[in-house]
């Protein structure tokens, strides 16, 4: 593995496509290993644009802009790091030889859509997995809900995340207005909705899963400790590591977790979404990427999901080692606003071993994630307290 002075002729050139708080750290992790890097994204001034070599600023959908934009910058690693992109375009680009997309073209388009990665995991890889059906109008889900899934279930656009579109229902009354909010709220209008029964589960992990190069250059994987976390309204508020599991539970999930990402293929880490209930897991989804939840990492592990990432992409080796129990908190924006102005910072840093991470969102909505807190304890709960307390004292308001 060879790096090149970045903004010469033989730098190491990595594309973004997409550049939110995520993005952003996966940046300075390239950036810290002499990278020089290409920041994209839908609007000006994303929280990578701040840090990259050259931000600029596209449709990703539209396959021609992209196309001008991979030709111009001439990147050797394109790193998706949202869900709404031209695939087809990109498998053009990586089918030229040039450029490599991270992890894989495969991966990247069975994961935009959640009817491709479900398909995968139940049908193909015969994974365990909520009982599920797709349904092309509010007829179809009724039936399919009527015919097996029951209630209370799930009911989510295909295409979308953070929670968008998705509903939680508890009887046949609830059908029409969550076909409809699916219907409106999907990224794209697919006319399809994937129905879910609920998983009774005891709790929820992410366990992150790295697919990097080992001394010998063979592809190992790797996984971190598990990490729990917290969602209200499909969105992630709170998330710790490590979460304490049975054995038995854990090796099932790194199974899983394992059995995934061989399929999906290429070098890079994963998210991998998972229910546990006792001794039994149930695949849920799965991220190509570094996870939201996995934030949390950026105080609990020696290599950050970002570090290992940036690693595992360019071929290096990773360690994920967990240094310390960890926890993350989000803090929302609060209100909407185009200069938010954040305060009570000093006495957050005072909790016991925290930290923060504010993303510089140029706009802020109420329930948009706008920075995290993160902190470490003697244990797990010791630490969410102090995260939690840390994200609570970090006060918003309107600069103007
Ligand atoms: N079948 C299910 N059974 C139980 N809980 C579920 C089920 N589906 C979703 N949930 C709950 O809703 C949360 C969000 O669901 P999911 O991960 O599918 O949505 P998402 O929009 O992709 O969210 P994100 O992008 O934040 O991961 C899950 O983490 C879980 O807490
Ligand atoms: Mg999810």
């Amino acid at each position: 593995m060879k790096i090149g002075t970045p903004l010469s002729p033989v730098a190491t050139r990595v594309m973004l496509l997409g550049s939110g708080e995520l993005g952003k750290e996966v940046i300075i992790a390239l950036q810290r290993l002499g990278v020089e890097v290409i920041a994209v994204d839908r609007y000006a001034d994303a929280p990578g644009h701040q840090v990259a070599h050259r931000a600029h600023v596209i449709d990703m959908t539209d396959p021609d802009a992209l196309r001008a934009l991979i030709a111009q910058e001439q990147p050797h690693l394109i790193v998706p790091e949202i869900e709404a992109l031209n695939t087809a375009l990109l498998a053009e680009i990586e089918a030229a030889g040039q450029t490599r997309v991270i992890p894989t073209v495969k991966a990247v388009q069975l994961t935009m859509n959640r009817e491709g990665i479900r398909r995968l995991a139940a049908e193909e890889l015969q994974l365990p997995t909520s009982p599920y059906a797709f349904a092309h109008s509010q007829q179809e889900l009724q039936a399919a809900i009527e015919g097996g899934i029951g209630y209370p279930c799930f009911i989510k656009p295909t295409m979308s995340s953070s929670g968008k579109g998705q509903s939680r229902i508890t009887g046949p009354e609830q059908i029409a207005a969550a076909w409809e909010y699916a219907a409106t709220a999907g990224r794209v209008n697919q006319g399809v909705v994937i129905v879910e029964g609920q998983i009774a589960f005891d709790y929820e992990i992410t366990l992150l899963t790295v697919r990097a190069l080992n001394a010998q250059g063979e592809i190992e994987t790797s996984f971190c400790a598990p990490i729990g976390h917290l969602q209200q309204q499909g969105d992630y508020i709170e998330s710790w590591q490590p979460q304490p599991m049975q054995p038995v539970a854990l090796q099932r999930a790194q199974e899983i977790a394992r059995k995934v990402t061989d399929s999906l293929g290429g070098l890079g880490l994963f998210g991998v979404e998972l229910f546990v209930k006792g001794d039994e897991v149930w695949f849920s989804e799965v991220s190509p990427r570094p996870h939201d939840t996995g934030m949390v990492t950026m105080g609990s592990q020696r290599f950050s999901e970002f570090d290992l990432h940036a690693r595992a992409i360019l071929g290096l080796p990773v360690n994920v080692a967990l240094s310390k129990p960890g926890a993350s908190a989000v803090i929302y924006g609060g209100l909407d606003s185009q200069q938010l102005v954040f305060s009570g910072i000093e006495q957050a840093l005072a909790v016991p071993e925290s930290d923060i991470r504010l993303f510089g969102k140029p706009e802020s909505f109420l329930r948009r994630r706008m920075g995290v807190a993160l902190a470490t304890g003697d244990d797990v709960e010791q630490a969410r307290e102090r995260a939690r307390l840390a994200a609570s004292l970090v006060k918003t308001a309107d600069g103007l």
